[in-house]
């Protein structure tokens, strides 16, 4: 008799995901500049991260892995990258991990404890999430941006506080309110955490980045970042005190557990941040301007002010529809739906490029201005 399968479990999950129409299935792609080839189809790419669209550089090949950073993997191009990344963010000190999503996994948990309190946005990104969890603070998820709730949550007593905000919230595109958050962190003595993944090496002067752009880079405790979106290359870093990355080195789990990342985007990574970018900080912008403007005529309800631009559909089947519509017409936007956002606020993510030429956008809008009847009038 054959044994039953012990994992059968799973296809009943699998099964309501599907019926909810929010399954999910890897397909290979090809990436090259502004556009994307999937299933033998060349399509107008709106998904990418690498938003400045800095062309490739030649990587000479060097250490691939050999082991943790603290054992035999801290290649000296660490000493270099974190020197750079440190001075970019005008912190004593960086630590580089493997991606960005583990260096919220790994510092937020090593530096938030028992016995204190962690005060989240509710559209932070899932790596924030799972970060305090582990942490073992107590959590107040504060509503999206708004400073009485989190001044209302901020009285609760605790040993340590810390407020954790993205600063371009990566589904929604808006400006997380730094300015008030660190005005009311630094009368309440709570540590400031910005996880500026989107804004980081985009915006603010030479790319510094949303604390920057508003004028309050000081007021930052702590930065948490990727080097996988603005600056195109790949890993994440912390950067903040001395003592903080001292700390991370000694106690953060996903910093020391894990082999390090490949020196060949150490050096990608280097490169890229000794380019003059600023050519593409304009053409982002530009783009941006004329993208979204180009939506708001078509009659879509915008409310981005960067290069993330959402189009909230609502339901899940109508997102996806919308979007293999767009693919058909040779534009490839990703539906995004529950959980990464909100159930019902399924929604079309585009993320502009300055890659993207002006002629791509012209065409692109003429395919949206069609969907538009189709699915949102
Ligand atoms: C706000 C935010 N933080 C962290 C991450 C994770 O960064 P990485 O892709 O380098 O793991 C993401 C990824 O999209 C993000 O949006």
């Amino acid at each position: 008799m054959a044994l039953k399968p012990k994992l059968d479990f799973l296809d009943l999950e699998l099964d309501q995901i599907k019926k909810n129409n929010l399954y999910r299935k890897l397909r290979y792609s090809t990436t090259n500049g502004s556009t994307i080839r999937i299933d033998g189809k060349n399509l107008i790419n709106l998904c990418s991260n690498d938003y400045l669209g800095i062309s490739p550089t030649k990587i000479e090949t060097r250490q691939m892995q050999s082991s943790s950073r603290l054992v035999s993997g801290n290649d000296e191009l660490y000493k270099n990258l974190e020197n750079k990344l440190a001075k970019h963010k005008s912190q004593e000190s960086c630590l580089v991990y493997p991606t960005g999503y583990m260096v919220n996994l790994g510092t937020i948990s090593a530096i938030a404890k028992k016995g204190d309190l962690i005060l989240s946005d509710e559209l932070n990104h899932v790596s924030i999430i799972e970060a305090c969890k582990l942490s073992g603070a107590r959590i107040a998820i504060y509503k999206h941006n708004n400073m009485d709730d989190l001044e209302d949550k901020l009285k609760q007593k605790s040993k340590n506080k810390f407020i954790i905000t993205e600063g371009i919230f990566s589904m929604d595109g808006d400006f997380s309110k730094i300015k008030e958050i660190s005005e009311i962190s630094q009368k309440a003595n709570a540590v400031t955490i910005l996880d500026d993944a989107h804004g980081d090496f985009v915006i603010g002067k030479d790319g510094k980045g949303t604390a920057d752009h508003f004028g309050v880079s000081k007021k930052i405790d702590l930065y948490i970042s990727s080097l996988s979106k603005g600056l195109g290359s790949f890993g994440g870093y912390v950067a903040s005190h001395n003592n903080v990355i001292d700390f991370c080195v000694n106690k953060s789990k996903a910093f020391i557990y894990t082999s390090a990342l490949p020196s060949i985007f150490l050096e990608h990574s280097l490169k890229r941040l000794k380019m003059n970018r600023n050519k593409q900080q304009k053409e982002l912008k530009e783009n941006t301007k004329i993208f979204s403007s180009g939506l708001k005529q078509i009659g879509f309800r915008i409310n981005s002010q960067t290069h993330i631009i959402p189009i909230i559909i609502g339901g899940e089947g109508l997102a996806m529809n919308f979007g293999k519509y767009l693919f058909k017409n040779g534009v490839y936007v990703q539906p995004i739906r529950y959980p990464t956002v909100p159930k019902n606020t399924a929604r079309l993510r585009i993320s502009i490029t300055a890659w993207l030429s002006k002629n791509e956008i012209e065409k692109t809008l003429a395919v949206f201005e069609n969907a538009y009847t189709k699915f949102v009038k």
